[in-house]
């Protein structure tokens, strides 16, 4: 009989797997288990996996390899797949890799301890027999200044490339109930900074509480001082979410909305459901509503039949709507999603030139973006000590970007204002004013 006691976690995709592994930490640490301080000494190697693109999945697959030799050397080592790759690929993991102990998808992991304690060493998949699996009662626990809280699991949009909705199920939204609950006591840990996790905030609803309400109810919670939130499709913007944004004092004024590609015929096979005028009229209008809004995007080069001019449709939204950055991707086809039904048919040297291109784009657009900000002042959540120079904190702007300031009195967690001086690649390095009121909720 083994008993594992301390485990190591590697966590990989989007935040809602971070967010996820510390659900995990949680639950394991209820039940006794001790985090490990490195992976060779663990009783208990546990990989949470990402499936969205086809590198994804071949840095865990390579990894799991290396694992066999850590195996080799402590045999009663388990070694734990979670996540979205468990939903994808099933048992045929226990076959490729016999070194593999268990396999547990997204909503099976509070069964891990009594998986991970059996009492003969089963080899087993468990992928949850609760679809409705929204972890309400699970708080992790943080010593951070920020801290992600997932408002809703899965995803009902089916854009065509995505993998996402079958790996982690339908939409559902949790209770707001349940999360003010968390951002209270989290705020009682310390906690500053809450981002609120959706794959599509937007769309988020509890009963009468849509996202707009939900952000009303979050602005009210005491000692957190800055809300955030990701992602948001822009089909699903409503007027009342902009009208809140503007309203509640704690909600930065930064949105995160991709636009994907920037051709009606490529955003029509994606199934995206809004029109690249669409899409450009709803940025005027969140500009109109939050002057100054920092927007960022996620961008798909070489989807099945981009064409040149298709690209270049893509290339000139970058440059009419000026995002602050942007997370560029090669189109992956991901078996079992539609648009893996369509040729694949940009060769791999066309989509990585364009992806490059894509790149220069925003990185040339994004430095113009951070020099115009030299001598403006922004309010910083001081974080942590800067990693080049310890006499320097770091912290984040309301508009998300990195910032580090001279130490002085002031201590993480703490809301300062400060001046840019000089951008130094892409952080901003300032003064903090002093004739300003060092410390105050904006
Ligand atoms: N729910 C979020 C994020 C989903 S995954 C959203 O809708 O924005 C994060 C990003 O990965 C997507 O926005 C998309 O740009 C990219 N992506 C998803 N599937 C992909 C694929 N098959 N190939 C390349 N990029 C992909
Ligand atoms: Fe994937 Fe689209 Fe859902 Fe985002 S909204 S997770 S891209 S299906
Ligand atoms: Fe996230 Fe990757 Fe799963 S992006 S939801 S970890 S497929």
């Amino acid at each position: 009989m083994s008993f594992p006691k301390t485990y190591y976690i590697e966590t990989f995709g989007c935040q809602m797997n971070e967010y996820d592994s510390q659900l995990v930490e949680t639950i394991l640490g209820a039940d006794g288990m001790i985090p490990a301080s490195d992976k060779e000494s663990s009783d208990c190697l546990l990989l949470n996996t990402c499936s969205v693109r086809e590198h994804a999945e071949q840095r865990v697959f390579s990894l799991l390899s290396q694992h066999k030799a850590l195996k080799n050397n402590n045999p009663a080592m388990k070694i734990v797949l979670l996540g979205c790759m468990a939903s994808k690929h099933q048992d045929e993991l226990l076959h490729r890799f016999p070194h593999l102990d268990l396999v547990v998808g997204p909503d099976g992991y509070r069964n891990l301890p009594a998986l991970m304690k059996a009492e003969k060493n089963i080899r087993t998949t468990w992928l949850g027999n609760n679809p409705l699996e929204e972890y309400n009662d699970i708080i992790p626990a943080h010593t951070k200044i920020s801290a992600y809280i997932a408002i809703a699991r899965g995803c009902d949009n089916f854009c065509s490339y995505c993998v996402v909705p079958y790996v982690r199920g339908g939409e559902r939204s949790r209770p707001a109930d349940s999360i003010i609950e968390e951002m209270k006591q989290l705020a009682s840990q310390g906690i500053r900074e809450i981002t609120l996790l959706g794959q599509n905030v937007n769309s988020y609803r509890y009963n009468d509480c849509d996202f707009a309400g939900l952000l009303r109810r979050a602005n009210e919670v005491d000692d957190i001082i800055r809300i955030r939130f990701i992602t948001s499709h822009p089909k699903d913007l409503s007027e009342d979410l902009l009208n809140a944004m503007a309203e509640c004092e704690k909600a930065a004024p930064h949105l995160h909305l991709p636009f994907q590609a920037g051709s009606d015929r490529i955003l029509r096979l994606m199934n995206r459901k809004y029109t690249r005028s669409e899409y450009l009229e709803l940025v005027d209008k969140v500009r109109r509503f939050i002057p100054g809004i920092s927007l960022t995007t996620d961008i798909i080069a070489g989807f099945p039949t981009e064409t040149e001019d298709n690209f270049q449709q893509t290339l000139e939204i970058i440059r009419r709507v000026r995002f602050d950055d942007a997370f560029t991707y090669r189109y992956s086809p991901r078996p079992g999603t539609a648009a893996a039904e369509m040729p694949d048919d940009v060769p791999e040297e066309v989509k990585i030139d364009r992806l490059e291109r894509m790149i220069s784009a925003v990185r040339k657009i994004a430095r113009q973006n951070l020099q115009d900000l030299i001598s403006r002042k922004f309010t910083v959540l001081i974080e942590h000590k800067s990693k080049k120079d310890p006499d320097w904190w770091m912290g984040r702007t309301e508009h998300n970007r990195i910032a580090v300031i001279p130490k002085e009195k002031y201590k993480p967690g703490e809301l300062v204002e400060m001046r840019v001086e000089t951008i130094a690649g892409f952080t901003l390095k300032g003064a903090i004013e002093i004739e300003a009121k060092p410390i105050f909720i904006y």
